[in-house]
């Protein structure tokens, strides 16, 4: 009898060691899983618009964060357009709460929007304007909110560019797809091994990939450039896809704020980048003086003539927005 006892007890061991062993073949098999093939598979299928319908991704938002649109511009189908991304699929958007933003500048927003409209009836773009007051977040987290509305107002778009209501297009004969956004030409200038700068990372050790190849390029969802600081908020791209929708919902995620983790939008995707490995991922940065250039700045980040834009960033701290602008308004070309 206790011999039968000692051969089960033996069985049971046994067959526990075995399990132990699959049970940890697996484990590193399910990691080498999920580190390649599977999530490129999966960010290809969220970076890619739906063939069949356009609008069945992007979900209304609570009412509390819309904010009345308007579309400044409208852009029409040209069949003859074979550019990539075409014209009518590029949303200018523009969203404040109508006065002037910073240094109390009087007629900006009109001259704000005059210029976005001049810019997107040169290049048939469409121009998209929403109200932020009327959404209860405090204004810099109500970009997130408009741009995940102006994706479901406009289904045919494929990449919005945000833009500051402190800045100007100043170089309007650039196109967006020739400067930046066909596939091609993003492969140029993409930067390459380059540390993404954030407040949450003084050890720089989060780059961006040493090559770009057309597929990598295709799944990028955020197209943006940095400064000394980090990560510029005041001027970007957003493709409309699947991944980038859900990516903007959690991005204004209210408990970030509210358990101070970062006190502004800008400051939080810096944090994302940081810890978020799978979201440094989708963000391609650009030279910085390509999409916003300063007033001020050293060669990487001043402007000069012939760039597209001037950002007015931090022209507050010595008081000269005004003048800024109304200097810089004389150069739309
Ligand atoms: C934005 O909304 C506020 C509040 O509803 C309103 O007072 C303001 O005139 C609106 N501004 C623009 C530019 O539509
Ligand atoms: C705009 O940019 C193009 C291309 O770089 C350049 O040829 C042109 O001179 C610029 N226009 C102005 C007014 O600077």
């Amino acid at each position: 009898m206790a011999q039968i006892q000692w051969r089960l007890s033996r069985i049971c061991f046994l067959v526990f060691v075995v399990l132990l062993a699959f049970v940890f073949y697996f484990t590193i098999f399910s990691n080498q899983f999920t580190s390649s093939d599977g999530l490129n598979q999966l960010q290809n299928y969220f970076s890619q618009p739906s063939s069949t319908s356009y609008e069945d991704y992007v979900v209304p938002l609570d009412e509390q964060l819309t904010g009345e649109s308007r579309t400044y511009h409208k852009a029409e189908y040209r069949p003859s357009d074979s550019q990539e991304p075409k014209s009518h699929e590029i949303v200018i958007l523009l969203a404040s709460d109508g006065k002037s933003s910073g240094g109390k500048i009087p007629h900006m927003f009109e001259q704000c929007i005059e210029n976005r409209i001049h810019y997107a009836q040169a290049h048939n773009y469409v121009f998209e304007y929403v109200n932020v007051s009327q959404m209860s977040v405090p204004p810099v987290w109500a970009k997130m909110p408009a741009i995940l509305q102006t994706m479901i107002k406009h289904p045919k778009a494929k990449w919005i560019w945000w833009l500051d209501q402190d800045a100007l297009i100043l170089n309007t004969s650039l196109s967006l797809q020739e400067h930046i956004l066909s596939p091609q030409r993003l492969q140029d200038v993409l930067l390459r091994d380059t540390p993404l700068r954030s407040p949450f990372s003084d050890d720089l050790t989060r780059k961006t990939p040493k090559e770009y190849s057309l597929e990598m390029v295709n799944t990028l969802g955020l197209l943006i450039s940095q400064d000394f600081e980090g990560l510029n908020a005041g001027s970007f791209f957003v493709r409309r896809s699947p991944m980038m929708a859900l990516f903007l919902d959690l991005w204004h995620d209210r408990s970030f704020r509210e358990n101070n983790i970062a006190d502004h939008e800008q400051a939080l995707l810096g944090y994302f980048v940081r810890y978020h490995p799978e979201i440094a991922a989708i963000i391609g940065v650009l030279p910085q003086t390509m999409i916003n250039s300063y007033p001020v700045g050293w060669e990487v980040m001043g402007w000069k003539p012939g760039h597209l834009v001037i950002h007015l960033a931090g022209c507050w701290v010595e008081n000269r927005c005004e003048q800024l602008w109304n200097e810089y308004l004389e150069r739309v070309s």
